[in-house]
């Protein structure tokens, strides 16, 4: 998919599903990253971080209804999951050992510091408790835990809103830091803050929140949604009156959903003296005629619960097809290493004078099977395989690399673990061309 265009901009979004999706979360998050993750050479990543939500949320039932919820929210707004990698954090067991593996790297003075855990140490501090009262590790770990998410796959680009900046700094530090250790592994994340994206005000005029229960759920049928609309504040002018467009939170909600014509004409009815009851109605009719097909479609995806299940694991399987052979490569970078590996202590001095000659090793694991690995002189992982059932046979796709190299990547691509990253098909296909050269190869195991 990605072979056609040099290196796509990998953008990554989580959304933690510990509630339900409300407008405010449709015009300050969900319909931009559905319009961008169509856009031309971006190569987007959603995903439901139902770890995140077990943070704020102790009710299992909850945390089930929102993730449905909100899958379904995003792909009724369009999400389309053969086109976006749309997976579900707790079914990629590699975010949590990355988790582990960043942790060790991270100092500790750093997470005091974050707003999540910062704020709930002040409210104590001000209330004269214990400052850690009702503080989780979770609470605490809580960057970390992001900064897995982000770094597992690479991402370039994270749109996130403005208290979310710091998490993604510090997973650059995160990344840095381990880079700076044990080499060259994490691509360095930038937050995104769209200017543009409007944040939504909520029933009472402060910003819709659902801390502050001013919410209008998205997906609220059409009757309901009239009758919340209603109930936004307005001031106390009569009919015939001009009103205010500033500070107005219907005109705002309604500027979020119009375009710039439309938007012209409510200002002229507002000077005009428009009732505040006929503001709302035409408020509510512009909402509902962009909301109700997303409606429908939701509808029907929240009766099949099971579909979208399968739509998630199908996710989860794309996901983890980089997951997997990266964590391979971290888990070998670190130091958790296959101790048949012989000498690789030695050799892994990068660039040392010990280092060893890059090429295949064949072994065979705990599993019965047989596998084999390509290395590059420092001990890297640069092509790890399949099971095969015999030496043989691995034998046989060994050699079929050594001659065909670089081509042989794609077409026994079914053999071999996916290769993460553009770089790490390079450096694969740079060893085979060397040692094709050489006709160097280590038997081991
Ligand atoms: N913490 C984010 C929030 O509350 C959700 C999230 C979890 C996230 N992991 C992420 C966002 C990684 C972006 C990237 O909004």
């Amino acid at each position: 998919m990605a072979s056609s265009s040099p290196s796509p901009l990998r953008v990554l979004t989580g959304i933690t599903p510990s509630g339900t999706p409300h407008l405010g979360n449709y015009v300050g998050s969900i319909r931009h990253s559905v319009r961008q993750s169509v856009a031309p050479g971006v190569e987007s990543y959603f995903f439901l971080a139902d770890y995140h939500a077990l943070i704020k949320v102790q009710e299992p039932a909850k945390i089930q209804r929102s993730t449905l919820e909100i899958a379904a929210s995003w792909l009724a707004c369009g999400l389309d999951p053969e086109r976006v990698t749309f997976y579900r954090q707790s079914d990629i067991g590699e975010i949590p050992e990355l988790t582990w593996f960043l942790t060790c790297v991270t100092g500790k003075g750093v997470l005091n510091r974050a707003h999540a855990y910062k704020a709930q140490v002040d409210k104590n501090t001000a209330k004269g408790e214990d400052v850690d009262a009702d503080v989780t590790a979770g609470l605490f770990m809580y960057p970390v835990l992001m900064g897995a998410d982000i770094l597992m796959f690479n991402a370039h680009k994270v749109p996130v809103g403005r208290d979310q900046v710091q998490h993604i700094e510090m997973a650059r530090d995160m990344a840095q830091r381990f880079n700076h250790l044990y080499g060259d592994h994490f691509t360095l994340p930038d937050a995104e803050i769209d200017e543009a994206v409007a944040t939504l005000p909520g029933l009472d005029g402060r910003k819709m929140s659902k801390s502050y229960n001013n919410t209008i759920p998205l997906f609220t049928p059409r009757a309901q949604l009239q009758k919340q609309i209603a109930s936004i504040v307005t001031d106390s002018r009569a009919p015939g009156e001009p009103k205010e467009t500033e500070g107005s939170a219907l005109f705002q909600i309604y500027q979020a959903f119009a375009s710039a014509d439309e938007t012209e004409a409510l200002r002229k009815s507002y000077a005009e003296g428009i009732a505040w009851g006929d503001a709302k109605q035409v408020l509510f009719e512009r909402i509902d005629r962009e909301v109700a097909p997303l409606r429908e479609r939701y509808e029907a995806l929240m009766a099949d619960p099971a579909q979208i299940e399968r739509t998630l694991l199908a996710g989860a399987d794309k996901a983890r097809a980089l997951s997997r052979p990266f964590m391979t490569r971290l888990r070998h970078a670190v130091g958790l290493r296959n101790l048949a590996d012989a000498g690789d202590g030695a050799k892994a001095r990068k660039g040392g004078k010990g280092a060893g000659k890059a090429g295949f090793k064949q072994y065979r694991e705990r599993d019965g099977m047989f596998y084999f690995k390509l290395l590059d002189a420092s001990g890297e992982t640069l092509l790890q395989s399949r099971a095969f059932a015999s030496p043989q046979e691995a034998g046989r796709t060994i050699a079929a690399l050594q001659e065909q190299r670089g081509a042989a990547l794609a077409t026994y691509a079914d053999r071999l673990e996916p290769i993460a990253t553009d770089e790490g098909l390079r450096a694969a296909s740079e060893a085979l061309e060397a040692l094709s050269e050489a006709t160097a190869t280590t038997k081991g195991g």
